[in-house]
């Protein structure tokens, strides 16, 4: 097959690639070497691939690179940095939800969509956000328990930051 240039713009970066069209975004990812979106089972049944593609969750195995051409991808790890990390990073890492790690990314992806969309969700609305994502480790209590928390965080520093506006 014939490759084609595809121009991919990643955590803020740019990549121009030459890709045959088979080539899913999920393993173009991972040969940029974006490894935190990870390779499960390559049909959309675990979700350890899933990216925000132009903000919205998709599995990356299920969309082709040339799909995404000039679309915006953020991976789990583009959410944050070691500096500077998300509130869902520091929630799961508190909370335990991570054992072997594995399933983590896609499991952030997904409740960063859910709390993109719904800033203050039931137990009920992160269990059915989540349930694309298959975790062999935890159980499932830990994530839950870490999406909770990071939305208390985030609710929080709206708040503060509004607060803080209102007194300037
Ligand atoms: S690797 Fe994409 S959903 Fe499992
Ligand atoms: S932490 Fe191991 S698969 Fe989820």
């Amino acid at each position: 097959m014939k490759p084609e240039l595809v121009t991919l713009h990643i955590n803020g970066r740019t990549h121009t690639l030459a890709l045959a069209p088979n080539v899913t975004l999920l393993h173009a990812l991972r040969d940029l070497g974006y490894v935190d979106v990870k390779c499960g089972c390559e049909q959309g049944d675990c979700g350890a691939c899933a990216v925000m593609l132009d903000d919205v969750a998709v599995n990356s195995c299920l969309v082709l690179a040339g799909q995404a051409d000039g679309c915006q991808i953020v991976t789990a790890a583009g959410l944050g940095s070691v500096k500077q990390p998300h509130p869902l990073h520091e929630a799961f890492a508190d909370s335990g939800a991570i054992q072997c790690g594995y399933c983590t990314p896609g499991f952030i992806i997904a409740a960063k969509a859910l709390l993109d969309r719904t800033p203050h969700p039931t137990e009920a609305e992160i269990r059915d956000a989540i349930s694309g994502n298959l975790c062999r480790c935890t159980g499932y209590g830990q994530i839950v328990e870490a999406v909770q928390i990071a939305a208390e965080r985030i609710g929080e520093s709206t708040n503060r930051r509004i607060n803080e506006s209102a007194s300037l």
